[in-house]
């Protein structure tokens, strides 16, 4: 039998991978706008890393990890996630001393967790995500958020539902998770073992379960925000109103609590409402994170950030309808006809393309009926014909494609007069 593809991951072919391109370009180009700068990390860390960064409680570090120990040793996991390989970068390269704060950056690459797969979640996915660290003006909390959504909408998504919760300060948290224990505590027999587990470790996790997520104690489970202590309640409100001075509509859901350890304050997500969109409709997801940067080794120091991943993006651009323009087209297919001519075609194709130029030309020893047929097939814009007596007379004939035209062109002079009519 042949080998096949892993599960949950993908080949992106051509057809498919211009949209990605597409779209990673216009998250450079925001990205610029909003004067975040690019971070490239290793796509494996230290095991150490993610305990610590992301939580030992959390089903990503728990369930998810592709974790190994490497020749020398080494305990090692492929990035499960951008964040925290992004603040050890920020911690390793004492970021937090540049003359420009907050430092804000961003990265797009592969992530990989061990999950279940299905629509819309795989093992191996492309996350685009930003970090700002530095600052805790509600500012940037809705800075960030506004650059998801401006990215999202001028992609073309306009089905999209912004949810908003505050997790609050420390000791905001604090409050809330001892109520938390007292709520769960008496009945936690009739609870899934991870939620057992995590009543001592984590109890706000339990909220997030999957398995237990229809148990009466859930709905009456003690909210955040009824938790909140005046200094979290203000800071949520600012963002609240600069969320409102941009323009951006949102929803307060005290039930958002996210699946990573870091988060405290602002924590976010962005839903696609389009019809026939699937179960999994979150397609980006963030919040702050103040404390993470000391708990990776570093001084005190606020962050903030998302991440989004490229597969959902597409799901939801498809189930919206958006084309995305990446039509390719050739500028121009070389078809010859004769030895010598196809011979000369060689040079001739080889200065196209050092003009600029996107060019072609026969490589399977094609009747000139078949060489016209590839070039329409390429979209091609203009097909310029080459036969041995053009050859001889000096001259190449040019065609447009697109409304019919011909007309004969001096060969020596072929680049300049192409690139005068082809601008
Ligand atoms: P997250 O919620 O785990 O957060 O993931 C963020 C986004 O990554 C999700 O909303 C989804 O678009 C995408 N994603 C996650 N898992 C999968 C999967 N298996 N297949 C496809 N897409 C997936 C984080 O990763 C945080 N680091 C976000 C953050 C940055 N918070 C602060 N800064």
């Amino acid at each position: 039998m042949s080998i096949q593809i892993p599960r949950g991951t993908q080949d992106i072919l051509p057809g498919e991978s211009e949209k990605w391109q597409y779209i990673e370009k216009k998250a450079r180009e925001i990205c610029e706008r909003y004067q975040y700068r690019e971070i490239r990390t290793p796509i494996f860390e230290h095991t150490e890393l993610f305990l610590r960064g992301v939580g030992d409680t959390t089903d990503i570090v728990q369930k998810e990890m592709y974790s190994f120990t490497d020749r020398g040793g080494r305990e090692i996991t492929l990035r499960p996630e951008g964040t925290a390989s992004t603040v050890r970068s920020f911690v390793e390269h004492k970021m937090f001393g540049l003359p420009t704060q907050p430092v804000k950056l961003y990265y797009m690459g592969p992530m990989f967790r061990y999950e279940r797969p299905q629509a819309g979640r795989f093992r191996q996915f492309v996350q685009f995500g930003i970090e700002a660290m530095g600052s805790s003006d509600p500012a940037v909390d809705a800075e960030v958020i506004s650059l998801a959504m401006s990215f999202y909408k001028e992609l073309g998504l306009n089905k999209l539902k912004l949810v908003i919760n505050s997790l609050g300060d420390k000791e905001s948290r604090k409050a809330h998770r001892d109520a938390l224990i007292a709520h769960f505590q008496p009945r936690i027999g009739e609870f899934c073992r991870d939620c057992q587990s995590r009543l001592e470790k984590n109890p706000m996790r339990i909220l997030d379960c999957k398995a237990d997520r229809d148990h009466e104690l859930m709905k009456t489970a003690p909210s955040i925000i009824d938790y909140l202590n005046d200094a979290s309640r203000e800071y949520f409100s600012k963002v609240q109103q600069y969320l409102a001075a941009i323009g951006i509509e949102f929803e307060v859901d005290p039930n958002l609590v996210r699946g990573l350890d870091y988060y405290n304050h602002t924590a976010f997500e962005i839903m696609s409402n389009a019809e026939g969109f699937g179960a999994i409709t979150t397609l980006c997801g963030g919040g702050r994170y103040n404390g993470l940067v000391e708990e990776i080794g570093g001084p005190e120091t606020p962050g903030i950030g998302f991440a989004l991943s490229i597969e959902r993006l597409l799901s939801a651009l498809n189930a919206e309808g958006v084309e995305l323009p990446v039509e390719q087209k050739m500028d121009c297919y070389l078809v010859s006809l004769g030895e010598q001519a196809q011979d000369y075609t060689v040079g001739l194709l080889h200065q196209l393309r050092a003009a600029g130029f996107s060019a072609e030309r026969d490589y399977l020893g094609r009747k000139i009926k078949a060489q016209f047929k590839a070039a329409d097939r390429f979209q091609a814009k203009y097909v310029a014909v080459l036969g041995d007596d053009e050859l001889a007379a000096n001259k190449i004939a040019l065609k447009s494609m697109e409304d019919g035209t011909q007309m004969d062109l001096p060969l020596n002079s072929f680049i300049q007069k192409f690139t005068e009519l082809a601008k």
